[in-house]
């Protein structure tokens, strides 16, 4: 579907799940997760950036976050979790790539992450110029390694009514272990519980204004040090 920004996502119509804001798709991952993260300022500054993503869904998050480490000439290590990696025709479809300015990196990225025998096997590494990705197709929650020395953490799961177990305070502490001090869990989610449990679990929690024609506010965590 186009949302209102222009830029597209996808809706499953039998759960009516979204991966994006209808608002605007492009819109919300600039903000919530490239600018409330501080990635975006850090990758202008030309600084190597630790991202972990929980949902790499369509690709968005990672494809606008690579764009800005290609612009910022920056070292970008980015890992993101998918237990359900879309089938190429539908990623294709999007075309993502169009959003940018580095085309050529978006081609290889999709060559390589659309004819990778090695998803099959749960997991991709690749680099492309100074952005490297390592896509991991197990779900996230099965999982005991995860990168550490993180800046920040894009947690884009589904609702926590949806998927509780992507909420939950067990995964909470172990994404408080892997950040850096300073860095930060951004999200969509304001749910008083939510805040309340990562404040319990060490993150100083801020609500944040949300983006422009979207959710009113959202959330930045941060690790406190
Ligand atoms: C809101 S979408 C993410 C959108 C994405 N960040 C983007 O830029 O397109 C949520 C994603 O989380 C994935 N997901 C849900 N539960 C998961 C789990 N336990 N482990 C890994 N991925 C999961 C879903 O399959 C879905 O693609």
């Amino acid at each position: 579907m186009v949302t209102d920004d222009g830029s597209r996502t996808l809706l499953d119509s039998d759960s009516s799940l979204a991966w994006h804001s209808e608002s605007g798709a492009l819109a919300e991952s600039r903000h919530v997760y490239l600018d409330n993260s501080g990635v975006n300022q850090r990758l202008q500054q030309g600084k190597v950036t630790r991202v972990l993503e929980i949902g790499f869904g369509t690709g968005l998050c990672f494809w606008l976050t690579a764009s800005a480490a290609c612009r910022g000439k920056a070292q970008l290590d980015y890992t993101s979790f998918e237990h359900r990696l879309m089938p190429a025709t539908v990623l294709a479809q999007l075309n993502h790539g169009e959003i940018g300015e580095c085309q050529p990196a978006y081609d290889r990225f999709s060559t390589l992450i659309l004819d990778s025998p090695d998803l099959a096997t749960g997991e991709l590494s690749c680099r492309v110029d100074s952005v490297s990705l390592n896509l991991v197709t197990r779900d996230v929650t099965d999982t005991t390694k995860l990168p550490g020395a993180l800046d920040a953490v894009f947690h884009d799961p589904f609702s926590p009514e949806a998927t509780p177990e992507m909420w939950s305070q067990e995964l909470f502490v172990r994404l408080f272990g892997q950040l850096k001090p300073q860095g930060r869990l951004v999200t969509y989610c304001v749910k008083s519980s939510i805040q309340r449990l990562l404040g319990h679990v060490g993150f100083e929690v801020s609500k944040k204004k949300g983006p422009p024609g979207g959710k009113r506010e959202v959330l930045v965590a941060t690790r406190p040090g």
